[in-house]
């Protein structure tokens, strides 16, 4: 029986396994105590391949919502009976480096770790069923996940890719280009209520026409910038559009523009109506005064992004930029393309009108 097991493996691959197992021997044939365990801690499966796969190796969410991200294992031949297997998700970094923990399950014993606490479960809807269901997502679960299952010495294991369906948009910092190092642009990001964007964020933005001639830092320590349509201060005609990359800059020592992702809000952004124009100080304390807080740029982003906002009035956000949202092009109403148009960061003194964020907490009260 091993020896056809090995020969066939060897010499015609796998498929012919079946046509060398008699089904008539028992299950517990396969089976070899290498050392005298409990359970199935120390057995090997002989001659059963172990299989874990996925059905959906991605899966799209957004933030605050939940995702599933499906996986399973079975044995070929079936078994006759359950056999327990130790499970465990972990989450791989789009930096690289090592993955960190995300839930381990052993029987009945299931243990979540870190920031997914208490937000992971384990699906469990059918025999071999070890998805995992991620609820409240957050900027930062976005990457690759690995689902590992063992069973005895063996195992085999799968991954799946996690996205939040969101928008990516370039920072400057307010004493202009190029002012930031890496971590100055991911606490950039941070304060404008995102994550610095990966690379594969960037390039689907750019799919979607993100055309920037500013180089920007991205999660990976790269800095890139995407281009749809080349011209003469962005690398000249000769090149083709693309997503072009200075590739990794020393995290220190060089400063860049910043590549930001931010996702759904659990909240609402508006312009507030005001009977005048506001200095900043004053756009901060109409807000207040409305139940809100100034915007912060990720959340107006977001809300034109993802909301459709739509507005032809230049307002304040928190980080002291005046922004506005247009999605229909008009006259009077800036550049002839949709984006979230930017007068900068005028003098603190001057006056605009104010965009404003409520949580839907808020609202509801
Ligand atoms: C793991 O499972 C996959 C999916 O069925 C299978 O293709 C692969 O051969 C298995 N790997 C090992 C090492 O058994
Ligand atoms: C997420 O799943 C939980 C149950 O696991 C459910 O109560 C909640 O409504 C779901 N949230 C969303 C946004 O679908
Ligand atoms: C805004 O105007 C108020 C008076 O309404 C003034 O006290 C405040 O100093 C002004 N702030 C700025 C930043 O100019």
């Amino acid at each position: 029986m091993m020896v056809c097991y090995l020969q066939a493996l060897l010499l015609l691959g796998v498929q012919v396994l079946l046509s060398c197992w008699t089904p008539a021997a028992s299950n517990a044939f396969f089976y070899h105590e290498i050392l005298t365990g409990n359970g199935n801690k120390d057995v090997r499966l002989n001659g059963v391949q172990f299989h874990v796969d996925s059905t959906q190796p991605w899966s799209i969410g957004f933030r605050g919502g939940n995702a599933t991200l499906t996986c399973r294992y079975w044995y070929q031949p079936e078994l006759s009976s359950p056999r327990r297997v130790r499970i465990k998700w972990s989450w791989l970094p789009a930096v690289g480096g090592r993955g960190t923990d995300v839930l381990v399950a052993l029987g009945s014993d299931i243990r979540s770790f870190g920031d997914f606490r208490g937000r992971v479960r384990l699906r469990q809807d059918f025999p071999g069923d070890s998805a995992l269901v991620l609820s409240e997502l957050q900027l930062k679960d976005t990457g690759r996940y690995r689902c590992e299952v063992v069973d005895g010495l063996e195992d085999n294991s799968t991954l799946v890719d996690l996205q939040l369906r969101g928008v990516v948009f370039p920072y400057q910092h307010p004493r202009g280009r190029y002012h930031m190092s890496f971590l100055g642009a991911q606490e950039a990001c941070e304060e404008q209520d995102a994550t610095l964007a990966t690379f594969t964020q960037l390039l689907r933005s750019w799919k979607e026409g993100l055309n920037w001639c500013n180089a920007g830092w991205l999660a990976d320590g790269s800095v890139q910038y995407p281009i749809t349509r080349p011209r003469l201060p962005c690398g000249g005609h000769g090149l083709a559009p693309g997503v072009r990359s200075y590739g990794r800059r020393h995290a220190h020592l060089h400063r860049y523009d910043v590549f930001c992702f931010t996702s759904s809000l659990q909240g609402r952004v508006y312009y507030l109506q005001h009977s005048y124009k506001l200095n900043l100080t004053e756009a901060q304390q109409a807000c207040q005064e409305d139940g809100a807080e100034i915007a912060k740029v990720g959340q107006l982003y977001a809300a034109w992004k993802l909301s459709g906002l739509d507005r032809c009035a230049a307002g304040w956000l928190a980080d002291g930029s005046v922004r506005y949202p247009i999605i229909m092009p008009r006259r009077n109403c800036g550049p002839s393309d949709p984006g979230v148009h930017s007068l900068g960061f005028p003098p603190p003194q001057h006056k605009h009108g104010v965009y404003c964020y409520k949580t839907s907490k808020t609202e509801e009260e």
